[in-house]
């Protein structure tokens, strides 16, 4: 799968400035625009979809936010920072919001891009489950995840998805990858080079981008597209907030913050983020609700201090000017772009042809030769597709079995399990044989080796297994799994990605022996241990499909994990 919609895009931006007058004036100038969707209701959604394609008929994509799980600590950590701001709501004689969990509309957006598709949608914050990911590829939309961390590729790989946007550090906003740790990550070109390296999918570059040379520099760095956001704030058709405007031209220095939402963000230093620091917690979206009143008074007040001023770190060498003129500007293309634009005096002419010829059309009859012709061309063109798709279907079985044959990626989908049926017979052979049999010599010494994390995602499978289910929503289980860790100890997804295969093979080998052994992973500290049940029965109840053999397998590992432990 390539990216066929040209080298320059127009990232999503959503609060304000990714309005449908900017996506359309961008994508008549041959960027490829997303309109974001995020914070929108379905409805205002599906009217700005319209909006765009009644002011173009150029190709655009659509930005979802993925939601992520709700948990009582978030609520409780939004409220202790509540406490640290109510002086300066007190002062701007403002209510803060009450800090709350939603899904931004999540389900329904995503059926509303099924029902009524556009060429691409992207996600971010999060990523769909792999059934969304089909149901949006089957109408024919390309569907792409937005990833900060190099060892998310081959996880997005395995979800199905048809590219991967690279948010690299400098980007402005929110960090849209699955994970926010709060950590720094690579920049752009160096987030490319790594995300080049492990994958052959199209890889969409973002992040400081300000001009044509920096967007052709990633371009010959193997992105398949590059895409600019801070660079069209300044747009008349962004609609920025004044304040927000003058801030960007005028203040100095990013800095990347939970301070406004919860979740990290890049943004321009005010005394909010330099007071806060890292002091805020990371409770998205209950943050996002306490401290959006204070936002809104900042902006219709003009007070900088009191508002999330997101930009990139290349927001100095802003150039305020209409989109249209701006993506001509950033455009390899541009001389092709502006020697065609109307505003070239040499284009008057062709202007006023296309006119006079628009203003001449009349109705043709039924037997006019060249109507024929359209109609054979047309349904000769159905045809075409109907076999495309046909074919497409059958080769994305062929893939899908192909991949998903592995026992150890059916466990991480959710898939195969001793129970299951196999999904195909695949060939022995003497390779195969001797690493299983290496596999098994080195796993007989691993029942009782490692703690809390591997006892979690042990006990979560044992739970699961039965319903041929690790957890669709694997990313559930990361969550959980990573919020257990001391931010400096969270283990990587590729760290993660081992121990899952390594505790599913452990259960393959011996159910019984590796259920007996998790009290030896288990730390003495009474409360960890209780966090951690907490965690495991919040991702196995996720699915609210319990049977009697999940509830009493979940009866047994709270069992395993109240027991003492026997490694104090
Ligand atoms: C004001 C603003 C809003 C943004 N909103 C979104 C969004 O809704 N979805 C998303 O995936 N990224 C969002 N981003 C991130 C951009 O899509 C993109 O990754 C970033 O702007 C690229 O870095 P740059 O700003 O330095 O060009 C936003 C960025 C900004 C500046």
């Amino acid at each position: 799968m390539t990216w066929p919609h040209g080298p320059l895009v127009l990232a999503p931006m959503a609060g304000g400035p990714g309005s449908p007058e900017l996506v359309a004036a961008v994508s008549e100038a041959g960027f490829f625009g997303f309109l974001p969707a995020g914070y929108l209701s379905a409805t205002d959604l599906e009217s700005r979809i319209t909006a765009i394609r009644a002011l173009t008929a150029a190709p655009f994509g659509v930005n979802v936010f993925v939601p992520s799980p709700d948990s009582p600590l978030a609520h409780t950590e939004a409220m202790g920072y509540a406490a640290r701001l109510a002086p300066w709501a007190a002062d701007a004689g403002v209510e803060l919001g009450r800090p709350s969990w939603d899904d931004d509309g999540y389900e329904t957006k995503v059926d509303l891009l099924v029902g009524n598709p556009v060429p691409v949608v992207s996600f971010t914050f999060g990523w769909p489950s792999g059934h969304d990911v089909e149901r949006l590829q089957d109408v024919g939309s390309q569907v792409w995840v937005t990833i900060n961390d190099p060892a998310e590729t081959e996880w997005a790989q395995e979800l199905g998805v048809d590219g991967v946007v690279a948010q690299g550090w400098e980007a402005g906003g929110h960090r849209g990858g699955p994970v926010d740790n709060g950590e720094e990550h690579l920049p752009t070109a160096a987030l490319l080079a790594a995300v080049r390296a492990r994958t052959e999918l199209p890889v969409l570059a973002a992040g400081g981008v300000m001009t044509g040379q920096e967007a052709r520099a990633l371009l010959e760095g193997g992105a398949s597209a590059v895409a600019f956001g801070t660079a069209f704030l300044g747009c008349p058709e962004a609609v920025l907030a004044p304040v927000h405007l003058h801030a960007l031209t005028h203040r100095e220095g990013t800095t990347v913050t939970r301070a406004f939402t919860g979740r990290s963000a890049r943004a321009l230093r005010t005394t909010w983020t330099d007071v806060i620091g890292e002091g805020a917690p990371a409770a998205y979206p209950h943050v996002h609700h306490l401290t959006a009143p204070l936002r809104a008074h900042g902006k219709a007040t003009g007070e900088a201090d009191l508002v999330h001023l997101w930009a990139g770190e290349g927001h100095a060498r802003l150039r305020p000017m209409p989109a249209a003129d701006l993506a001509r500007e950033l455009h390899p293309n541009r001389l092709r772009f502006s020697a065609l634009s109307d505003r070239n005096p040499l284009m008057k002419p062709v202007k006023e042809l296309a006119e006079a010829v628009r203003k001449d059309r009349r109705p043709v009859s039924e037997n006019n030769p060249l109507l024929t012709a359209e109609k054979v061309a047309s349904t000769w063109i159905s045809t075409w597709w109907e076999g495309y798709r046909l074919a497409r279907d059958a080769m994305t079985e062929a893939t899908f079995l192909a991949a998903y044959g592995s026992p150890v990626l059916q466990a991480m989908v959710g898939l195969g399990t001793p129970a299951a049926p196999t999904q195909r017979r695949i060939e022995r052979d003497l390779a195969r044989e001797a690493i299983a049999t290496h596999w098994q010599a080195d796993l007989e010494k691993r029942f009782d080796v490692g703690g809390l994390v591997e006892a979690v995602i042990r006990s979560i499978m044992y739970v699961r297994l039965p319903q041929r289910a690790v957890d669709e929503r694997g990313f559930r289980v990361l969550e959980a799994i990573r919020k257990l860790q001391t931010a400096n100890r969270r283990p990587t997804f590729g760290e993660l990605k081992a121990m899952f295969r390594d505790q599913y093979l452990l259960l393959r080998l011996d159910e019984e022996r590796a259920v007996r052994s998790i009290p030896r992973l288990l730390p003495g500290d009474g409360q960890q241990r209780a966090a951690a049940l907490a965690a495991i029965r919040e991702v196995t109840g996720a699915s609210g499909d319990d049977t009697d053999e999940t509830r009493r397998r979940t009866q047994r590992i709270a069992d395993l994990f109240d027991a003492p432990s026997p490694r104090r």
